[in-house]
């Protein structure tokens, strides 16, 4: 465990974006995404519209994601896994890095056929508290042909990443610009912020 969180802390050190190849555990990933699955089937998941909660604009030109927040009071083993594991990170960050982080936020995010999210930062204009964005996919053999990366603007290039199952992305909410490419696929992920 700590040798992927050392992955992530120590390429976000070096290059403004940290990455970990295998963050989330084959069996982990296995669950979650049979969770979003069902949620999915059942109607769960809704549009998630951007700005803060007071001004929700659902903007189906901008971003075309359906989400569904975890909490622990939904009392399933795999959405407290997951929490387990945040919280261990959260914990060797702050020791590590001094970050004092005091709280988080996840959802499950899906991405069908065809849709994207257009270039943005992740902090709301009136509310500075989130952080840090972290993102994990949960989509098994990602093909180049999927398309569906995430491009960051970084001060020279853009980096892309491909969704690859188990990957976690980690990066300055209020820093670093982006914005997900098309995908030709469902993509799901597990997306959230550290808090402060
Ligand atoms: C977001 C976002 C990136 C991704 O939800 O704010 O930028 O790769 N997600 O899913
Ligand atoms: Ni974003």
């Amino acid at each position: 465990m700590q040798k992927n969180f050392d992955e992530l802390i120590d390429s976000y050190i070096d290059n403004k974006v940290g990455l970990a190849e295998n963050f989330l555990s084959k069996s982990l990933s296995g669950h979650l995404i049979e969770n979003l699955k069902q949620l999915y089937n059942s109607g769960k998941l809704k549009s998630a519209g951007t700005g803060n909660d007071t001004e929700v604009v659902h903007d189906k030109l901008f971003r075309s994601d359906v989400i569904y927040w975890l909490d622990r009071k939904h009392n399933d083993p795999y959405e407290n896994d997951f929490f387990d594991l945040l919280d261990s990170f959260v914990n060797y960050l702050n020791s590590t890095c001094y970050t004092g982080i005091t709280g988080y936020e996840f959802h499950y995010t899906l991405y069908p056929e065809g849709s994207f999210y257009k270039k943005h930062l992740d902090q709301f204009r009136n509310n500075n508290s989130r952080k840090y964005s972290m993102i994990m996919y949960l989509n098994a053999d990602w093909k180049i042909s999927d398309g569906g990366e995430l491009c960051i603007t970084q001060l020279d290039h853009l980096q892309t990443i491909s969704p690859q199952n188990g990957k976690a992305v980690f990066f300055k909410s209020n820093e670093m610009e982006h914005e997900v490419l098309v995908t030709n696929k469902p993509r799901m992920s597990i997306t959230g912020w550290l808090k402060c």
